[in-house]
């Protein structure tokens, strides 16, 4: 089974042609560049993005592939959640290309292919815990088997990879924050300032970071916004993040085995999995345990079309064309 998988839920515009062997034929992520000097996303500039790239995009790829329309057997696009115009782009050119060549459309969702994304290069163990960490969600899931998934914590406020965009701007650094927190983070004290730890002594599976991000903005108030204050900021900043994601995942953890459902596998997933300071704590946490630590690799962890095929290849749908449904930026699992 040969898929063309559309991804345009942010302001990532990718398209992968993939087999049902995992072959990646190709795979074009392009960043839409033009959110840079708004700072975050624009809505309305992520879809005239998504509508000027896409067409040229899909053609590159089918050139790279060497394939044609008519060699593909199902086309796939992301319906959700996410912002409404992207995906209705998304969706809409997803959904033509199956009429034109008359074969089945599947609806595939953001947040599901993210947490599949690690059944690519890895064989997970059940139970299984994820952590979602992406610049829209953050949530825990618990995975008895690949198609039976439930959602166990999530954020009550900001997502993670939304404040370490938002920490990022009051340090003046660029749009996306995360990759520049963590370099600036290298050469910074992680102990010159004790941030909050919101929720961390609540036993529950829920974060909050909205509280922290203020308590940036306050220092960021009151210092100058020196080389050594970004520095010793973003360090401390990844250091309470790392603080609050080990403590929620041991409550999720004690939680589970009082459930008799000791988890075998841990994997975190989504934009912030790129982080090496966070993914290497995670590590650490379990080094010399039996729980196995899972990362999806690289081009699958920001947004990108190869997890939307990945998660079509899986459902294994070959005749119904779901052309009627329709794209929701708060579709569920
Ligand atoms: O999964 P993703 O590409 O998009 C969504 O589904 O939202 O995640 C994007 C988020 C952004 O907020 C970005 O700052 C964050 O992932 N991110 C990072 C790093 N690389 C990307 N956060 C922390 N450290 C990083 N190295
Ligand atoms: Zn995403």
């Amino acid at each position: 089974m040969l898929v063309f998988a559309v991804e345009t839920s942010c302001d990532e515009t990718s398209v992968c042609i993939m087999d049902s062997s995992k072959r990646i034929y190709s795979h074009i992520i392009f960043s839409q560049e033009i959110h840079k000097i708004h700072g975050g996303v624009v809505p309305e500039l992520a879809s005239r993005a998504h509508l000027e790239i896409l067409q040229k995009i899909t053609t590159q790829a089918f050139k790279d592939a060497r394939k044609s329309f008519d060699d593909i057997d199902v086309f796939a696009a992301t319906c959700g959640p996410g912002l409404i115009g992207p995906l209705l782009i998304g969706s809409t050119f997803a959904k033509s290309l199956a009429i034109g060549a008359d074969k089945p459309f599947v609806p595939i969702n953001h947040i599901e292919s993210h947490v599949l994304s690690t059944t690519f290069n890895n064989k997970l163990e059940y139970p299984h815990l994820c952590l979602l960490l992406t610049g829209g969600h953050t949530e825990m899931y618990l995975l008895d088997s690949q198609h039976k998934m439930s959602l166990i914590g999530e954020t009550l406020d900001d997502a993670l990879g939304e404040t370490f965009d938002k920490v990022g701007k009051l340090l003046g650094l660029n749009y996306p924050g995360g990759p520049e927190v963590e370099k600036k983070a290298l050469n910074g004290n992680e102990k010159a300032f004790d941030l909050p730890t919101p929720l961390l002594n609540v036993k529950n599976l829920d974060f909050s970071f909205s509280g922290l991000k203020t308590a940036v903005s306050k220092i960021v108030k009151d210092n100058d916004l020196s080389n050594d204050l970004i520095a010793n900021l973003s360090a401390s900043f990844q250091l309470c993040i790392s603080k609050i994601l080990l403590k929620k995942i041991q409550n999720a953890q004690k939680k589970l085995e009082s459930e008799f459902r000791k988890i075998k596998s841990l994997s975190v997933v989504g934009g912030v999995s790129n982080n090496k300071y966070i993914t290497n704590k995670i590590k650490e946490l379990f080094k010399n345990t039996s729980v196995k630590v899972f990362f999806p690799t690289k081009e699958m962890r920001n947004d990108n079309a190869a997890m939307i095929a990945w998660n079509c290849v899986n459902k294994n749908i070959k005749s119904s064309k779901n052309l009627s449904f329709k794209p929701n930026p708060r579709l569920t699992i």
